[in-house]
C-alpha cells in the first residue's frame, strides 16, 4: 500500500484532468498524503478549489505566484515528496520532461525531482502515435520514468483508439504493486564492486586473478532491478552493462579500488564487496619494461594491499548495510563467521571451493549466507538467481 508516501500529483491539461479529483482520493485513502503541482491549462478542466478541498493542501501553480510558502517552492516539494506522479500526463509535458525544459511550476518540479516518476498519459490517440511522443516516452522509458500506458476507447475528441488516461484505481494498483514488490529499495543508493584488480609489476605486467566479474554484474543488476540506484566499481572485465540505474567506475588497481570505495561508502545505504582484491601487490612497480638479460630468477618482493572491506567496515555508520565475500577451502562457517565480526559485516556470501561448478568462472554458483545468528544454505544456481537470493536477503534486513 501507499501508507506514509508523500506523493507529488502533476497535472497537465487534458480532459482527463477531471479523473485526478478521483485519483487524488484514492491515494489519499490508500493512506499517502498528496500535493498538487498543476499546469496553468490543467486549471481549464479543474478548479484549484476542488483540488485544494480534495488533496487538503495548497495547490501549487505559478513559479512567481506571490502566497508561495518558499521562494522556490519547486525545490522544497521535491525533497518533499517519495514520488512524483504526472495525470493526465499531455505530449506537451511528456516533450518538455524529455527535453529538459521547465518554464512552470510543473515542468520545473519535474526535472528538480530525483525520485520514481509515474507518467499517465492522456491524449488523442493520432498524437500518442506520433513518432516524436513515442520517441520521447522511449527516452523518459530508458532513464526510468514508469509509464501507466492509456487504454483504447472513445476519447474527448471523439476518436476512438489508444489515448484514455488509465483509471485512477489501476493507477493506484500499478503504482502500490510496483514499490511495495518489485522495486523496494527505490530511494537506495548501492555500492557494489565486481572483477580482479591488476597490481603492476613494470609498465606491461602486473598479478591479478581469474575473475571474471560475473557476480558482482549480477548482483548490481539484481539491485537496479529492485530500483537501488546503483554505483558499479569493477576491476579489468569483459562484461559490459547497459542499465541506466547502474554507474559503472572502471577501476585497475587495488588501491584504486580503495580510493574509489572510501569515497563512495559514506554516502552509501549498502555496499557489496564482490570483488577479487588482490591481496599482495609487489612492493614496487618498476618503471621500465624488466629485461630478461643474463638473469634466469626474478624475485618479487610483495606487500599486502589494504584490506577494503576492513576499512569500510571501520567507517560503517549505524544503518548502513555491508556485504563481503569469502571464499574458503577448509573450515568454511568457522572463518565465514570471524570475517563477519573482524570486518563489522552485516553478512557474509559464503563460496566452498569444494563445491563444484561453484566460484571463479563458472556460471553458476552455490552460496551460503551467513550472519551474526544464522547460515542460509543456497542449492547450485545461476549466478544471476544467486544474486538475487543475496539482494532478497538484504532487502528482508533493510525493510524489517
Ligand atoms: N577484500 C577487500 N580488500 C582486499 C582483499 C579482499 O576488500 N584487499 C574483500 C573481498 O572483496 C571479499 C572479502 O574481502 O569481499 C574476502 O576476501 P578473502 O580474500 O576471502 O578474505 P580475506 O579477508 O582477504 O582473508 P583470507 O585471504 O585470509 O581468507
Amino acid at each position: 500500500m501507499l501508507s506514509t508516501k508523500k506523493i507529488i500529483l502533476g497535472l497537465s491539461g487534458g480532459i482527463a484532468a477531471y479523473k485526478s479529483i478521483n485519483l487524488i482520493r484514492l491515494l489519499i485513502k490508500s493512506g499517502a498524503e498528496v500535493r498538487v503541482i498543476c499546469t496553468k491549462n490543467a486549471l481549464n478542466f479543474v478548479t484549484k478549489v476542488t483540488l485544494e478541498s480534495i488533496s487538503k493542501n495548497k495547490v501549487y501553480c505559478d513559479v512567481f505566484e506571490e502566497n508561495n510558502d518558499y521562494a522556490t517552492e519547486h525545490v522544497a516539494l521535491t525533497d518533499w515528496g517519495d514520488i512524483c506522479i504526472v495525470a493526465p500526463a499531455t505530449a506537451n509535458i511528456i516533450g518538455k520532461y524529455a527535453g529538459g525544459i521547465a518554464d512552470d511550476a510543473l515542468s520545473t518540479s519535474l526535472l528538480a525531482f530525483n525520485k520514481p516518476v509515474f507518467m499517465a498519459p492522456a491524449m488523442n490517440c493520432k498524437m500518442w502515435d506520433n513518432f516524436s511522443v513515442q520517441r520521447n516516452c522511449s527516452y523518459l522509458k530508458a532513464n526510468g520514468v514508469y509509464f501507466i500506458e492509456p487504454t483504447e476507447g472513445f476519447l474527448a475528441c471523439g476518436y476512438e483508439g489508444k489515448g484514455r488516461m488509465a483509471e485512477p484505481e489501476d493507477i493506484v494498483n500499478f503504482i502500490s504493486n510496483l514499490l511495495t514488490q518489485s522495486a523496494c529499495l527505490y530511494g537506495y543508493k548501492a555500492l557494489v564492486t565486481a572483477g580482479p584488480t591488476h597490481e603492476a609489476i613494470d609498465p606491461v605486467r602486473f598479478i591479478g586473478n581469474h575473475a571474471s566479474g560475473k557476480m558482482g554484474f549480477a548482483i548490481a543488476e539484481a539491485l537496479a532491478l529492485k530500483g537501488a540506484d546503483v554505483t558499479l566499481v569493477c576491476g579489468p572485465v569483459n562484461i559490459n552493462t547497459s542499465n541506466h540505474h547502474i554507474k559503472r567506475i572502471d577501476v585497475v588497481s587495488s588501491d584504486d579500488m580503495f580510493n574509489a570505495c572510501m569515497d563512495l561508502f559514506p554516502s552509501m545505504n549498502v555496499c557489496i564487496m564482490a570483488a577479487a582484491v588482490a591481496d599482495f601487490k609487489p612492493q614496487t612497480t618498476a618503471s621500465k619494461k624488466l629485461k630478461k638479460g643474463q638473469n634466469d630468477m626474478l624475485s618479487l618482493e610483495m606487500v599486502q594491499t589494504k584490506d577494503i572491506l576492513r576499512n569500510l567496515g571501520n567507517i560503517k555508520k549505524p544503518g548502513q548495510i555491508l556485504v563481503g565475500f569469502a571464499l574458503e577451502t577448509d573450515n568454511e562457517i568457522e572463518n565465514a563467521r570471524k570475517k563477519l565480526l573482524s570486518k563489522n559485516l552485516d553478512f557474509v556470501v559464503l563460496n566452498s571451493l569444494k563445491d563444484k561448478g561453484a566460484g571463479f568462472g563458472y556460471d553458476t554458483n552455490k552460496i551460503s549466507i551467513i550472519s551474526a545468528g544464522d547460515v542460509l544454505n543456497f542449492d547450485l544456481k545461476t549466478k544471476k538467481e544467486a544474486s538475487e537470493d543475496i539482494v532478497n536477503n538484504f532487502c528482508k534486513i533493510l525493510l524489517k
